[in-house]
């Protein structure tokens, strides 16, 4: 009984000790992070920032830590206080520069899924200077959208495109999105200088003065970036022949392989990227032009002519800002292609989709390397790890070229001092 009596005290004794130690560690590390701020978006795996070692050194001691999460769906309730709204999710606010104040860009994101990585993307190109058409899938959930509009009724220069397509992988509406986005953005009463096309996959790699200044720079002023060449006899098919949209699904040759006439007004065709930076007269002229509403009446049965669109017409002489003799150059984005493996990269670490590098972290290195404008994939679901840190690196840089007081709630980390080697931080933790 005595002996019983002893282990019980022995137990109680140690979960006592326990208790105080685990507490003295948990005050210690909060000690740091008392600061007032509400801030946060909810990382439901939120890795042990050790990996991410493109960060630049933290003071000695110490070490980056995301700040404190909160959920997201919170957030975007209807009638949410703006203010809070803006500090919360770590918005930029005012302009970082008299550079990028004078040169607005205008961005066309169009997505279909996951707010929270929309979120991410939104906050990291966001400058109060710039404009955003956001065009949502007509097939997302109505949650989804209506999330979507809560949250950019917040911001003037953020709006809803007036009309959104059901958008299919490499079908006309694709394009259409686009072009519904440009017809709003020639309304918007500010003059940006460029427009930028982005999927809910992509990230940036520059900020926003960056682009500025590769947009200026003597290789791209008053010129339209639409990489592309000749089409190949790889990808004739794709224009020979008569494709139908299956709403919402997918493309399918139409019919027994019916044959298109030519293009209208004795075209070259091009392939290239679906991605641009275009100046304004262009989009007023892609707008306007005879041709080039002829080539979009043309393209409606074409497959992925998001992939010829652009580029054809920014091969005619009489298109505004075009680049006749353009291939390849322009640094629009880093996408890892499979086929490109051991030439112009090393592999993917996350996992091909589509034959597309969906990045894990070990990718990091080589994107960051790369100076493109924006990088494409990023996949939440599956790498959550390589979006959490390169958010965390870009935002980094972001302030570091800010010419202007930095704000609190811009930032996305706080430093945290290292207490020792036991406290381990556990993915989906939030602080
Ligand atoms: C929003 O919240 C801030 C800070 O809590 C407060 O000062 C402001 O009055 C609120 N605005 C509205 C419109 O409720
Ligand atoms: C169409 O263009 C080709 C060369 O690109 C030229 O040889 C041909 O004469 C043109 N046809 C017409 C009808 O303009």
């Amino acid at each position: 009984m005595v002996q019983l009596e002893n282990t019980k005290c022995s137990f109680l004794f140690c979960l006592g000790i326990c208790i105080l130690i685990c507490s003295a560690i948990y005050l210690k590390a909060k000690i740091p992070n008392t600061s007032v701020e509400r801030s946060g978006l909810s990382s439901q795996s939120t890795p042990a920032l050790k990996s991410c070692d493109i960060l630049p050194s933290a003071t000695p001691g110490f070490t980056w830590q995301r700040k404190a999460c909160k959920k997201i769906s919170y957030e975007t309730k209807s009638n949410a206080n703006c203010t809070v709204l803006k500090s919360d999710l770590h918005f930029i606010t005012t302009p970082l520069s008299k550079e990028e104040n004078d040169f607005p860009l205008a961005f066309i994101i169009t997505i279909h899924k996951e707010l929270e990585t929309f979120v991410r993307l939104l906050r990291a190109v966001y400058a109060p200077q710039n404009v955003y058409c956001i065009h949502i899938d007509a097939k997302a959930p109505e949650e989804y959208k209506s999330s979507v509009r809560n949250l950019v009724e917040c911001f003037p220069n953020i709006f809803v495109a007036s009309v959104n397509e059901k958008v299919t992988y490499a079908g006309f509406s694709r394009l259409q999105a686009d072009i519904n986005c440009m017809k709003d953005l020639v309304k918007s009463p500010t003059k940006w200088k460029r427009v930028i096309n982005l999927c809910g996959q992509d990230f940036p790699i520059q900020t926003n003065l960056e682009l500025v200044r590769y947009m200026q720079g003597p290789e791209w002023k008053d010129r339209n970036m639409t990489p592309g060449i000749k089409q190949p006899p790889t990808m004739k098919h794709r224009t020979e022949f008569q494709y139908e949209e299956v709403k919402g699904t997918h493309v399918a040759p139409k019919g027994r392989s019916q044959k298109k006439g030519p293009p209208p007004h004795n075209l070259t065709i091009y392939f290239g990227t679906a991605y641009y930076s275009l100046t304004r007269p262009f989009v007023e002229f892609i707008l306007n032009d005879k041709v080039a509403k002829d080539l979009l009446e043309w393209s409606r049965d074409t497959f992925s002519p998001d992939e010829h669109y652009w580029v054809t017409l920014n091969r005619m002489e009489e298109a505004p800002g075009s680049h006749i003799e353009g291939e390849w150059e322009g640094n629009v984005r880093a996408i890892k292609w499979r086929d490109q493996e051991g030439t112009a990269h090393q592999g993917c670490k996350g996992q091909y989709i589509r034959d597309i590098c969906v990045y894990g972290i070990g990718d990091l290195p080589w994107l960051i390397e790369k100076e493109s404008m924006f990088a494409n994939k990023f996949e939440t679901a599956n790498f959550p790890e390589a979006l959490d840190c390169l958010e965390l690196w870009h935002r980094h840089k972001v302030l570091q070229h800010a010419m202007v007081p930095i704000q609190a709630s811009w930032r996305l980390t706080t430093e945290i001092e290292i207490i020792n080697s036991t406290l381990v931080l556990k993915p989906g933790e939030c602080f």
